[in-house]
């Protein structure tokens, strides 16, 4: 996969993709990634990039010609390009997963207040907020959206890491532990020790309901409860599931 980012800040990216998984990706030649600045597509003597809102308002928004121009440099709207926005589709592991399955992405970088809207509506094919709060820069959540998809690229990292883990399934990842098997006087649940896979497995589906309860319970509203998981779920709840236990947790308590 390319991805061509598009921001006034591309040195913000640069330390990300130069490090991990991200710079080992890269080497294997599986995803390539090209930042661009806006404001070499600026050609007025002051390369401005930025201009008042018609209408009134605070703040400033990204005038439409160097932004067009830049797009239009890479492709867009013939190649899928997301404009990372407060006011976008909220991103998750559905768009993440269709985000991947594209040889190539633009992803733009607002600043100040926005873009021109024009811009838009003729180049941008996803509008993607990360989160119902607002980032001073559109580079950081440029860097999620971009983590998000690039691990689900065939080879980048296992297919097992990636079934296990939360959302997955719709439900959050059950809690896990390492050595040593009893730490401070804590013990890991005596059923990971047994050796036994299918009481393991059954322990970590019954953990990830009652996590999934305690944290982010509208993600179970999918779940048919006249089957073998809405059964184990009603049992959950009939125990008192909706605070998760909090050995399982990090250690913390809500006094301290
Ligand atoms: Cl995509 N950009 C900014 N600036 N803030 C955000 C966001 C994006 N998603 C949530 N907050």
């Amino acid at each position: 996969m390319k991805i061509t980012v598009l921001s006034l800040f591309p040195e913000i990216l640069q330390a990300y993709l130069s490090a991990s998984i991200m710079k080992r990706a890269m080497a294997k030649g599986l995803v390539s990634c090209e930042l661009v600045n806006i404001r070499d597509y600026a050609y007025d003597r002051h390369r401005k990039c930025d201009d008042e809102i018609f209408g009134g308002g605070a703040g400033m928004l990204l005038k439409p010609e160097p932004v067009d121009r830049a797009l239009e440099a890479a492709g867009s709207p013939a190649v899928r390009t997301i404009f990372v926005t407060p006011s976008g589709r909220l991103f998750n592991q559905a768009m993440a997963a269709d985000f991947a399955k594209e040889e190539q992405l633009v992803i733009l970088c607002g600043r100040y207040e926005g873009i021109d809207q024009r811009i838009i509506d003729t180049r941008v094919t996803d509008c993607v907020s990360i989160g119902d709060y607002v980032l001073s820069s559109g580079e950081v959540a440029a860097m999620v959206v971009i983590d998000a998809v690039y691990r689900l690229i065939p080879g980048v990292i296992s297919g097992e890491s990636l079934s296990e883990e939360s959302f997955a399934s719709g439900l959050l990842e059950y809690p896990q532990y390492t050595r040593p098997a009893e730490y401070a006087t804590m013990h890991v649940p005596e059923v990971l020790l047994s050796g036994n896979h299918a009481q393991i497995a059954q322990w970590r589906l019954r953990a990830s309901l009652i996590r999934t309860l305690a944290y982010r319970p509208e993600l179970l509203q999918t779940i048919d409860l006249t089957g073998p998981l809405g059964r184990l779920l009603k049992e959950v709840i009939g125990e008192g599931g909706e605070n998760e236990p909090r050995t399982t947790d990090s250690g913390r308590t809500d006094e301290n």
